[in-house]
């Protein structure tokens, strides 16, 4: 290695440590109203220039891929869906379970001749998966094709990095691995004008066995309440229909501002008075699930009446396992106030099949409290071991084809439920917010009713953005089909 190229090295190398991602520290994190800038010599660099984001996994990725978009097009660069056009290509990934992984590498391989044909394009890889201390290191030696890779408590330094890039032989990695602040000045180019995320808190110190989130995404921190106020009346004022408020776990909102006595229901009820039509919230975690929370949306207006509530798994013992702190008996209790006191309120779920240790009974466990909650749908995973996490090191001892078996034992109940859930609201009028042309037929649009169902029926371009009444015809487990109804 050159002298010049070791320099470099050790001057863009910041990678990720699993040993400093568990540490939760006690110093307090700041609101920093003006740390992104790009520099000088940064501000023109993209034009003329195109830029490629692929995201994977959840919707707190999608949100950082529409902050991406903004500093990107900040400096200059216009987006493309081609990699072949693109100068930059991002790969925002996700590091939930193994096959969100697999998919990215394969990506990563498929882009090798792309690179190879044309070095000057920068390859980054950002996201969870970065924040992986094995996923570095796998491709540094692997995949030397990379050019770039970041974390998610850095975004906002992505010209800096590109900047390194551009001087750089070597690949710059820069990862850090305590949380960083709260950055309040970000750009940001929003993918939908009718529907927006916005960012409560980031990061989980929930420590579930299985996860690998509160590694990735850092210590729980809290946005101020009124720069989330001021995001939604920004976008109600841009005429936006809906807004949901994103959290690895929103419960736990403002126990770390002030005295902890702003909560995520005072939050609740102060977005309540904002004129944005439809309020939506995700994730919640059932502990922390307080009767504040449960009383400010039972007052309805905008909040929408869904709530997605992840049990993982029905038996006590596995829960315990899983670090879950709460029973099977608590979640049923906490379900049945829901539905008793949120009004048509339509709850969902995730739920881990093969867990390490699960017995066929403790899975019975779990499709015993399916068939009591009859839930409006549900995500269901197998267990997928995740680096690092304490049940990585628990003997991940089911074999493939039981979990399968299990997985679709557990499917065809869900879907079963979902499926009566739509076809209880055949001959209802619903109000729908018409989202876009549905890939169903000719057309057709699509929607969303206030419970998070998709519907799709026959109308035309002027629907898209508003709310309008469909009536249910037909019931399927994933959407309905309806008519709309002329006012
Ligand atoms: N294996 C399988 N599923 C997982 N999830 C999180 N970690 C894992 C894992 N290691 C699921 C949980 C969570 C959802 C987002 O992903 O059900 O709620
Ligand atoms: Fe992961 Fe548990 Fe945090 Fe959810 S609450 S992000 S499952 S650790």
């Amino acid at each position: 290695m050159s002298e010049k190229t070791s320099k470099d090295m050790q001057k863009y190398f910041q990678a990720p440590s699993l040993k400093d991602a568990k540490v939760r520290r006690h110093s307090e994190v700041q609101v920093l109203k003006d740390e992104f800038i790009i520099p000088e010599e940064m501000l023109q660099a993209g034009n003329n220039k195109k830029f490629y984001i692929r995201t994977y996994g959840c919707q707190m990725n999608e949100h950082d891929e529409e902050v991406m978009a903004g500093i990107l097009e900040a400096m200059g660069y216009t987006r493309t869906d081609e990699t072949n056009e693109a100068d930059v290509i991002l790969l925002n990934t996700c590091a939930v379970r193994e096959n969100a992984e697999d998919k990215v590498f394969g990506k990563l391989g498929e882009l090798k001749h792309l690179k190879l044909n044309n070095p000057e394009v920068i390859l980054g890889v950002c996201g969870c998966m970065s924040q992986e201390e094995a996923v570095v290191n796998r491709i540094l030696t692997k995949h030397q094709h990379v050019d770039i890779i970041f974390g998610t408590h850095n975004i906002h330094r992505l010209p800096q990095i590109l900047h390194n890039a551009y001087m750089s032989k070597e690949m710059v990695v820069e990862v850090w691995s305590k949380e960083g602040d709260i950055i309040e000045n970000l750009p940001k180019t929003r993918n939908d004008n009718i529907r927006g995320w916005i960012n409560i808190t980031y990061g989980c110190d929930k420590f579930c066995t299985y996860c690998i989130i509160p590694y990735t995404r850092g210590k729980e921190r809290s946005r101020l309440p009124e720069d989330v106020l001021a995001e939604v009346q920004e976008l109600a004022d841009r005429g936006y229909q809906e807004i949901t408020l994103l959290g690895q776990n929103v419960n736990s909102y403002g126990s770390d501002l002030g005295d902890g006595s702003y909560t995520f229901a005072s939050l609740l009820a102060d977005v309540q008075k904002i004129n944005i039509p439809r309020v939506r919230f995700s994730t919640s975690h059932p502990w922390q699930f307080t009767d504040e929370m449960i009383q400010v949306l039972s007052n309805g207006g905008n909040l929408m009446p869904h709530v997605h509530l992840p049990v993982q798994a029905g038996s006590n013992h596995i829960l315990k396992l899983m670090r879950r702190q709460y029973s099977g008996e608590s979640y049923r209790e906490l379900y049945g106030k829901l539905r008793n006191q949120i009004p048509n309120v339509s709850i969902t779920t995730d739920i881990i099949v093969g867990f390490p240790n699960e017995t066929d009974e403790q899975f019975q466990e779990t499709m015993a409290l399916v068939n009591d909650c009859q839930f409006d749908g549900a995500f269901t995973f197998l267990y997928s071991p995740r680096d690092g996490t304490p049940a990585a090191r628990m003997n991940d001892n089911i074999p493939l084809d039981v979990k399968k078996a299990r997985l679709q034992e557990l499917n065809q109940k869900v879907n079963a439920d979902s499926l009566a859930h739509n076809q209880g609201y055949i001959g209802q009028e619903l109000d729908v917010l018409v989202v876009g042309r549905s890939q169903k037929g000719e057309n057709t649009y699509a929607g969303y009713t206030p419970q998070s169902k998709a519907i799709n029926f026959i109308g035309d371009d002027s629907y898209i953005g508003k709310i309008v009444k469909v009536r249910v015809t037909e019931a399927r487990t994933w959407s309905m089909q309806g008519e709309l109804v002329e006012a």
